[in-house]
């Protein structure tokens, strides 16, 4: 790829054991794109995405410019967390193909030059996994149960949980089995956390890696990195409330981002570096930025989710003083930058922007609650907003992280029937909080609900597992494929200039109060307008832009790519 002459070892050496693959570095500016499969394409109609729906879309895939795929997790589950609660790390659910069909899928997305990462949930498994149902048909104190975090309760009849900690999906972190001991799940009850502490647990997890590398995955996101390494040790601390990214790292947290985890990622890395090209990964660790590159070192997983701007506001000095922070965070350690607007776990970006500035997660929480109402959402400010963003960050060195349907310009679905919602945290909560499913309807793909004999937009040949509204018609990729002007086809166009315009991983911000501004190596230049009044253009030929340019202004809310030499 064109990029690998920029960040790979030049030396000149004859010996060929040390020369890096051509293609080690191709994740460092990938584009990719993830899959939520259930909700991707669904090719047998039962109303869920499959395997073999993905295969489908490759064409779909190559036409968007996508160097990456990263799966959401495909493995037998029950789905009491979308798939995050494992049976089994070695198959395919069988409600969504077989290994064969996994195979196939990776064999077509190769062939079209896409690359495959999957996730691999590492914290916790389902309560359905083989060693969680050994243990807890095993004794208190055996070597089964040691593989999960079990404790005696507190209190003279050891009724109280072991310790404060709570899910992050509300209650507990403890449920009781019947012989009295309790298991810890910093998620749903359905998902108990490993120890990894214990080398079985470590050895199983390098099997598992390896299983998948061997099959030519290239590459892994890890969920919940920073949960791994937990201090066990009694008594266990207090920790009444998920500290999520703000917490400090001062050692005082038992659960999150100790520094012992390192370890952990270190062996992988080992793993990792037995294939040819190295496997790539990227960490889902929701820590400061400074403590988050510590994961992305060369020597553990080379990348790491940056969710800074997905938690911003739309300002120009907070987006130039995030780039700037992470530009340098990512340097001092070697590894490439991230970036990220959506995903399976936030509302969209197109909505959080059409939402009032500083809504802040509560504000955005309540109005799902409102199904939407309130406040109402200013969408033609969102589309703006949205697609600027996507622009400026796809300018950027490093990767970034697509979310299916986003090139859709899809919104959240903010009113799905309460009774149809799938997300643990609505019901874990005590109906407090509606979740994730908002972001998580499948695709349209027709502009006609019954395409196909079916009633999802093209979806499947069935219904949906997720209510769509009448209104994804109009986003359907047909509708899209159709129109010049479409967030889809601006999407294409982005994708295929920055293959073009791929270079070193460098930029150069350009002083100018109005605008952020910034030139790229190879004679390029980004500019975004923040406020809502048009700002002078630069001089330069327009290579692409997020909303119509006339004349020699660039509109409020809006960003442009322009040849400057
Ligand atoms: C992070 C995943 O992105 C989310 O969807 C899941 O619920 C939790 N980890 C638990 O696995």
């Amino acid at each position: 790829m064109a990029d690998t002459a920029d960040t790979a070892d030049t030396a000149d050496t004859a010996d060929t054991a040390h020369t890096p693959h051509p293609e080690a570095d191709w994740w460092r500016q990938a584009v990719v794109y993830q899959i939520y499969p259930r909700s991707f394409a669904d090719s047998d109609g039962d109303g869920i995405g499959n395997i073999a729906g993905v295969t489908a879309k490759v064409p779909y895939l190559k036409s968007l410019g996508v160097d990456a795929v990263w799966l959401s997790p495909f493995y037998p589950s029950a789905l009491a967390d979308g798939g995050y609660d494992v049976d089994d790390y070695r198959d395919v659910d069988p409600k969504l193909g077989t290994l064969q069909e996994f195979d196939e899928m990776s064999a077509k997305l190769h062939e079209a030059g896409i690359r495959l990462i999957v996730d691999i949930v590492p914290n916790h498994s389902s309560n359905r996994h083989v060693w969680f149902q050994e243990a807890l048909a095993a004794e208190p104190g055996s070597k089964a149960r040691d593989r999960y975090v079990f404790r005696d309760g507190l209190g003279p009849d050891g009724d109280q949980p072991p310790s404060d900690w709570v899910s992050h999906f509300g209650g507990s972190a403890w449920t009781r089995v019947p012989d009295g001991q309790w298991y810890l799940h910093l998620f749903a009850p359905e998902q108990p956390d490993f120890d990894w502490s214990n080398p079985e647990v470590r050895e199983d997890f390098r099997t598992t890696l390896r299983f998948w590398s061997d099959r030519g995955v290239d590459g892994f996101r890890v969920d919940v990195a920073h949960g791994l390494a937990k201090d066990l040790s009694e008594p266990l601390r207090s920790m009444p409330a998920i500290p999520e990214m703000d917490l400090v790292q001062d050692g005082s947290n038992p659960l999150f981002d100790r520094d012992e985890v390192h370890t952990i990622f270190s062996e992988w890395r080992e793993v990792f570096n037995e294939y040819d090209p190295p496997r790539a990964a990227v960490a889902e660790a929701w820590v400061p930025t400074a403590r988050r590159t510590l994961y992305a070192r060369p020597t553990e997983l080379g990348q790491a989710f940056n969710f800074d701007l997905l938690r911003a506001d739309w300002d120009l000095e907070g987006f130039r003083k995030s780039i700037t922070e992470n530009l340098a965070e990512s340097a001092s350690t070697g590894a490439s930058s991230t970036w990220v607007l959506s995903n399976h776990d936030v509302i969209r970006h197109r909505t959080r922007y059409a939402l009032p500035q500083g809504i802040g997660l509560r504000g955005l929480d309540e109005w799902l609650l409102s199904d939407g109402h309130d406040p109402h959402p200013d969408d033609a400010t969102g589309l703006r907003r949205a697609t600027a963003s996507t622009l400026l960050l796809l300018a950027l060195p490093g990767s970034m992280y697509l979310y299916q349907g986003e090139e859709l310009g899809l919104r959240e679905v903010p009113d799905i029937p309460r009774d149809q919602l799938a997300d643990p945290i609505w019901l874990r909560t005590g109906n407090q909080l509606k979740g994730r499913d908002g972001c998580r309807v499948p695709l349209p793909w027709s502009a006609d609900r019954r395409a196909g004999g079916g009633s999802s937009f093209g979806f499947g040949g069935g219904g949906a597992h997720l209510p769509q509204p009448d209104w994804f018609g109009q986003f359907a990729v047909e509708s899209e494929d159709a129109d010049p002007d479409s967030v889809l086809n601006l999407y294409r166009r982005a994708l295929k200039l920055r293959r073009e315009l791929r270079g070193a991983e460098t930029l150069e911000w350009v002083d100018d109060a109005a605008v952020l501004r910034f030139r790229r190596p190879g004679g390029w230049e980004v500019v975004t307008n923040f406020g809502t009044i048009p700002a002078p253009l630069p001089a330069g030929e327009v290579l692409v832009a997020s909303s119509p340019i006339t004349g020699d202004q660039l509109p409020g809310d809006t960003t442009v790519w322009l040849r400057t030499s």
